[in-house]
């Protein structure tokens, strides 16, 4: 065999094929350079005419999977400043927090994330320093600013009207929402996230509020098509999720609220739903010592309780579930804990496994490339102790994790 540059051969005790949900034993993978080029039963590698050079990775006490993706993440911040404490803030040392978290992220086995608002563009600049090899980190579909209306919950409501502040994504009426889609493009956005009801964690808004009419998502939703750009609308309210439904967005995320109706119109539409019901047990349990506010604990005393139970609804009646899971609200690395959850609120284990990799790469747009493990995709693979399938919480400590052929994490 002629000599490889970058070859590496993984053996593994098992590979969870997750498009067709099957488990086979004693598997290799061939990676050359970022790619994946072989796959096969060990048994067959003999035959094969494959580089005596290759690096072997010895993986078979091991079941191995694609890398994990998570549709909502914010990486950018500290994630330990929450209601005031985040108006200490500025958007360099946010900067320097996303970098920390997206190594984070990554080590947790989380190879590709939706990063759904950020101050500034930082997103953008992290996404640029992990791709061209300055900082590890998952890839990265950036939202840059989130897009909101003035007082929404993607505006900044802390502090009073002298204090003129005012989030970097807010506009009013249709034009002004399409300029900020294509300001969003202009500095590399990925990815339209918008603000479609009130939300828990800001100031003054209301859950059940519809935020921007139809006209305004069926702009952004417009004018993010003619970019080629897929969005995400954060939506807890029931008016707000069937409008931005209607209107055509890729995602909902939250819908904790999601009606029988809207459940139709997602499984109409083939709106994918990205349910946090994770983070729910932080808030409640680690809010108020985190600084999070009074009326938010309210608000969430509310939704998390029954975004679980319409999760549940929603996973009976077949709608495409992504897995998001707002990480930036909890520590980053922990995004695997909702696995477990996902199960034990109506999803079989094989489709929690398949929200958080062939789902996710299919709503992002980058299924050609990732998010299951076949030739010629690329080499973003990890590894855990136990089958996930039969262990969900395998996913909370994941051993070894390779992205585009690079090892970042080594089992032990
Ligand atoms: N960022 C979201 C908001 O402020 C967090 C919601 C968390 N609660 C939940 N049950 N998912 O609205």
């Amino acid at each position: 065999a002629q000599e490889v540059v970058d070859a590496k051969l993984i053996k593994a005790g098992h590979i969870i094929n997750v498009e067709t949900g099957r488990v086979t034993a004693r598997q290799y993978i061939y990676v050359e350079g970022d790619r994946i080029k072989d796959i096969g039963p060990l048994a067959e590698l003999s035959n094969k005419d494959l580089p005596e050079t290759a690096e072997q990775i010895d993986l078979l006490n091991y079941t191995l999977l694609p890398g994990l993706m998570d549709s909502h993440v914010h990486l950018i911040g500290n994630a330990n400043l929450h209601g005031y404490n985040s108006l200490k803030e500025s958007t360099p040392s946010a900067a320097i927090h996303g970098v920390a978290n997206a190594k984070t992220t990554l080590m947790a086995g989380f190879t590709t994330v939706r990063n759904l608002g950020a101050p500034g563009f930082a997103d953008i600049d992290l996404m640029n320093a992990i791709d061209d090899g300055t900082v590890p980190g998952p890839r990265i579909i950036p939202a840059g600013r989130s897009l909101g209306i003035t007082g929404g919950h993607c505006d900044n409501n802390l502090l009073p009207f002298e204090a003129k502040v005012t989030a970097g994504g807010v506009a009013d009426g249709p034009w002004a929402v399409r300029a900020k889609v294509r300001e969003n493009n202009k500095y590399g956005a990925k990815v339209i996230k918008f603000c479609g009801t009130g939300g828990v964690l800001s100031k003054g808004t209301k859950i059940g509020a519809q935020q921007f009419s139809f006209e305004e998502m069926k702009a952004i939703v417009d004018e993010a098509d003619l970019l080629g750009l897929k969005v995400a609308v954060h939506a807890h309210g029931e008016d707000g999720i069937n409008t931005a439904i209607k209107a055509g967005v890729d995602s909902v995320e939250h819908a904790s609220f999601i009606s029988d109706e809207g459940i139709r119109l997602a499984k109409r539409n083939g709106t994918y739903l990205s349910m946090d019901i994770y983070v729910s047990d932080y808030i409640l349990s680690e809010g108020e010592a985190a600084g999070i506010l009074e009326e938010s604990l309210a608000k969430e005393r509310i939704v998390g309780k029954k975004q679980r139970e319409r999760f549940k609804a929603a996973a009976k009646a077949g709608v495409k579930m992504a897995f998001g899971t707002d990480a930036g609200v909890y520590p980053h690395g922990q995004n695997g804990r909702q696995m477990q959850y996902m199960v034990d609120w109506g999803l079989s284990p094989i489709q929690a496994i398949q929200a958080a990799t062939i789902n996710n790469a299919t709503l992002f747009g980058v299924s050609e490339e990732t998010g299951s493990l076949n030739a010629g995709k690329f080499a973003d693979i990890i590894a855990v102790g136990e089958n996930p399938l039969e262990n969900m919480k395998a996913l909370e400590k994941v051993d070894f994790v390779m992205k585009g052929g690079v090892v970042y994490k080594t089992a032990p």
